[in-house]
């Protein structure tokens, strides 16, 4: 009898197995919505070109979105819920709140794909497809963005506050943190390079300004003229000190003058196991376009919801 239990189970495990494997996996395709939305990629692209038109941050701040979406329990557009009374959503855990901005532009595109493809187009999809428009207009590299996610019906806001890394965070962690998603420290280096556009407040990188030694003592000063030791916690500094609004490598030729913005920026370049890379990457532009590119994909299949799981939502900010 034991035994027969100890079987059967042993097979429920299997199919477990085997069914989360499958469907962790199920395939995201460049065409998927090629007969459903055949305009879906015009209408995105257009409502990005206005955005980031009207503002060039705006490129920046939707690929970050992304990155916190498909970090917390994968790319299934829970960051875009809004919290209720009897809802918590992810806009208001630690690295999100106040910090994460864009829903404005993901509503608007909503509205559009909604106007020319009723019920379809999921807001995980949109996401996607901005976060890659976001970086093209602003002068980077363009790749097809697999497409069939679906929208999640939860939000997690514990998994907001401890999945997203801190920008205090040393090298280890940062390469754990994006190991427990599947993704290489070659990644890490490459996906931190979205650092090349956008802003960033004083209260993220005061510490480094102040505290850090491995730092070039005249872009410290620059920093802190705007970045007191207290109070100014909201004021902005550019992530990449040379060409905030364009997508390039300067990012890397920052860090290797020890000039990164945030502290966990120039972990990447502090005598450690990324050294090389940013090396590379800083004076190799089309290396890092396409280790760029690969590690966006890879980012963009971190556990989509496909198939029938999750719901195509009909407003980004809330479920259906
Ligand atoms: C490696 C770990 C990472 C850490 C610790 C980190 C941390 C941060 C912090 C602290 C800010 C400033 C937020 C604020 O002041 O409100 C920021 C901004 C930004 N991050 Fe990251 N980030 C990381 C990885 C990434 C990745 C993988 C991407 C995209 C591929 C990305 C894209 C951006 C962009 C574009 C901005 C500027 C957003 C804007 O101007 O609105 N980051 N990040």
């Amino acid at each position: 009898m034991a035994s027969i239990v100890s079987t059967l189970t042993l097979s429920n495990a299997l199919l477990i197995l085997l069914l989360s494997c499958c469907a962790a996996n199920a395939q995201l395709s460049a065409n998927f919505y090629a007969n459903s939305c055949p305009n879906l990629q015009t209408i995105v692209r257009n409502a990005m070109t206005q955005a980031v038109n009207r503002e060039t941050r705006k490129g920046a701040s939707i690929l970050r979105l992304f990155f916190h979406d498909c970090f917390v329990n994968g790319c299934d557009a829970s960051i875009l819920l809004d919290d209720t009374a009897t809802f918590t959503g992810e806009k208001n855990a630690a690295p999100n709140r106040n910090s994460v901005r864009g829903f404005d532009v993901i509503d608007t595109i909503k509205s559009n794909v909604e106007a020319a493809c009723n019920a379809t187009v999921s807001c995980a999809d949109i996401l996607a497809l901005a976060a890659r428009d976001g970086v093209v207009l602003l002068g980077g590299p363009t790749w097809q963005v697999p497409l069939g996610r679906r929208d999640a019906r939860t939000a997690s806001q514990s998994a907001a506050n401890s999945q997203i890394p801190s920008p205090a965070s040393n090298l280890a962690t940062l390469i754990s943190s994006f190991s427990s998603k599947g993704l290489s420290a070659r990644d890490l280096t490459a996906l931190s390079g979205g650092h090349t556009i956008g802003q960033a407040r004083c209260t993220t990188f005061r510490a480094r300004i102040y505290n850090d030694t491995n730092i070039d003592p005249n872009f410290a000063a620059t920093r802190r003229a705007n970045c007191p030791a207290s109070g100014g916690d909201n004021n902005l500094a550019p992530l990449d000190i040379q060409t905030p609004a364009r997508f390039d490598n300067n990012y890397y030729r920052n860090l290797v003058a020890q000039r990164g913005l945030l502290h966990s920026d120039q972990e990447l370049f502090n005598g450690g196991s990324q050294d090389a890379l940013v090396q590379t990457y800083s004076s190799n532009a089309n290396t890092f376009s396409s280790d760029f590119v690969a590690a966006m994909v890879r980012m963009g299949n971190i556990s989509p919801l496909t198939g029938s799981s999750g719901e195509i939502r009909k407003n980004c900010r809330v479920v259906n």
